[in-house]
């Protein structure tokens, strides 16, 4: 497949329908975990930005938001096992309590340098939220605590996710066949 392959020639895996009642649960879930504390979302650019937006009007608390980008993927769909933080964060995390919003759990290399990154800078506590999770995929043992989809070994698009920089926009979550 070509990436300039039409949109709607993809299968939808997940339709905009599942996936807003999926995060609605899931903000309501985390605004009871953190229920009277301030909690600090950092979101990681950019694939976790759809979803980030829409989490963050389902939680009832007091929040503080960042983004660190932080790419491991060039064009196409293999892992380059290569990370580079291409925006760092803007504030100090040192004491607080925060969320970290992915996108996406596949081989686990990407969250593993991620939760090292962060846990060096001290927060007061640290949790993971992701929208998918192909754990069938790990290569690094690493598990998320908030999970919005279990996913099969199939590369998606939408909603924020990418193949090749493009697709970010589409409402539902689709499958690009390799
Ligand atoms: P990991 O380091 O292999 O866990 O890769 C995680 C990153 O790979 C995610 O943050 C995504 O940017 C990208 N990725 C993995 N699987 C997919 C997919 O199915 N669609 C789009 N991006 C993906
Ligand atoms: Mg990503």
């Amino acid at each position: 497949m070509g990436a300039a392959a039409r949109a709607e020639e993809l299968k939808v895996l997940l339709s905009r329908q599942k996936i807003a009642r999926r995060v609605r649960a899931l903000g309501a879930q985390i605004t009871a975990d953190y229920r009277g504390r301030p909690l600090h979302v950092i979101g990681i650019l950019k694939g976790s930005w759809v979803f980030m937006a829409d989490l963050l009007r389902h939680l009832d608390l007091d929040v503080t938001v960042d983004f660190l980008g932080f790419a491991s993927y060039g064009l196409g769909t293999a892992s380059s096992g290569e990370i580079r933080i291409t925006k760092d964060l803007d504030a100090s995390i040192e004491g607080l309590e925060v969320l970290i919003v992915e996108d996406i759990l596949d081989t686990g290399r990407t969250f593993n340098h991620l939760e090292r990154f962060l846990a060096a800078h001290r927060p007061k506590s640290l949790k993971v939220s992701t929208l998918l999770d192909k754990p069938t995929r790990r290569i690094v043992p690493v598990r998320a605590d908030y999970v919005g989809f279990e996913i099969p070994d199939v590369f998606v698009v939408g909603y924020g996710l990418d193949f090749g920089h493009r697709y970010r926009n589409l409402p539902d979550i689709r499958i690009v066949q390799p």
